[in-house]
């Protein structure tokens, strides 16, 4: 892109030697971009990390009009740096927008700026593994007003952060309670987009399951309270009898950009997996009769994470057996191997900058 304007930081800051935890540390510049009734949006450019102005009656501030995404940069052994989908995280991006009434955005030219913005932060990178440089790109409706209708003024800012394994027990099978009180999304709502506002319905329930010793809660659908949906900041897969199954999009539940990498990847193994209804209670059963080998979340930020305990009222269903061979380990191997450009990216995924 020719004309996006870089101003650079005067006080970089110092580059922390070690990555321990997720989104706790920013990089030195961010992207900016606006949206104004008369200029559309408008107005790229890089700027230093630093608080932004704000009106206090700002849209976003009272009535939640906000979208955002999660991606992440890797680099290589050769030093390389490497995009996974990005694309895919800007088309649903404007997929989120569409569900809140933010104007769509040229999902190309977001791609140019990020690609400008990593580049001129490639050294924040970070290099141990299992660490990335998490991209999240967000939107918030800026116009100061108070009646509820869509803004007519919205800012987009892509920050940056450096960041390792999203739950603290990394690859260690995570602890998941089954949420029976509340719901998180109906269809017809905002379940598959990624708007601030069903993240903000999430966190009740996960606080009490963190209570009860559980990382995250595992949503059911919102009507019948029956039909599993999606963990707080995952996708689901069960493999019951060598046949993985994930619930199917049915608008309530996140288009997952590596929800959708392991179903391919799944297809390509010729290991079976299906896109369906699935009830709690046939994974509870699944458990009882022994079939149950495995669960798992997939997410950009939790990347695969295998379940190792379920609780569902006064049922405890427990795999602890993962080891190489399991499914689950092979997809997170095989899928950081593409994205740290170990493996060889047949499926074209890989966006190299
Ligand atoms: C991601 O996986 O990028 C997410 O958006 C989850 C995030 C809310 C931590």
């Amino acid at each position: 892109m020719e004309n996006l304007i870089i101003k650079k930081t005067t006080m970089p800051k110092e580059r922390p030697r070690e990555i321990k935890s997720f989104g706790t540390i920013f990089t030195d510049h961010i992207l900016v971009m606006d949206y104004t009734k008369n200029n559309g949006w408008d107005n790229m450019r890089i700027e230093p990390y630093g608080s932004i102005a704000l009106d206090p009656s700002a849209c976003a501030l009272h009535y939640g009009q906000g979208v955002f995404e999660g991606l992440k940069a890797y680099k290589t052994k050769n030093g390389d740096i490497q995009l996974f989908r990005p694309l895919d995280n800007f088309l649903r991006l404007n997929r989120s927008c569409a569900k809140v009434c933010i104007p769509q955005l040229d999902a190309n030219m977001l791609l140019d700026g990020l690609e400008q913005l990593v580049k001129l932060e490639k050294d924040w990178i970070p290099e141990e593994e299992g660490t990335s440089l998490y991209i999240r790109p967000y939107i918030i409706a800026t116009e100061a007003f108070l009646g509820v209708r869509p803004a007519v003024e919205y800012k987009l800012l892509i920050i940056l952060s450096p960041v390792g394994a999203y739950y603290p027990e990394g690859l260690k099978p995570v602890k998941i309670l089954v949420e029976e009180n509340y719901v998180r999304a109906v269809r017809g709502g905002l379940g598959e987009a990624k708007t601030m506002a069903n993240y903000a319905a999430s966190l009740l329930a996960a606080e009490e399951a963190k209570k009860k010793g559980f990382s995250q809660v595992l949503w059911l659908d919102g009507v019948e309270r029956k039909y599993v949906e999606e963990v707080g900041t995952m996708n689901i897969f069960f493999k019951i009898n060598g046949k993985v199954s994930t619930p199917a999009l049915n608008g309530s539940i996140l288009q997952g950009i590596t929800r959708d990498s392991v179903i391919q990847v799944l297809q390509k193994w010729e290991i079976p997996v299906e896109e369906r209804k699935i009830t709690i209670d046939e994974i509870v059963a699944a458990s009882k009769n022994g079939t149950l080998e495995e669960i798992f979340g997939t997410g950009t930020a939790a990347v695969i994470s295998p379940v190792g305990k379920m609780a569902y009222g006064n049922e405890l269903l427990s795999i602890e057996d993962y080891d190489d061979e399991s499914l689950s380990i092979k997809l997170y191997n095989f899928l950081t191997g593409i994205q740290y450009g170990t493996v060889q990216d047949d499926f074209n995924w890989i966006k190299r900058i």
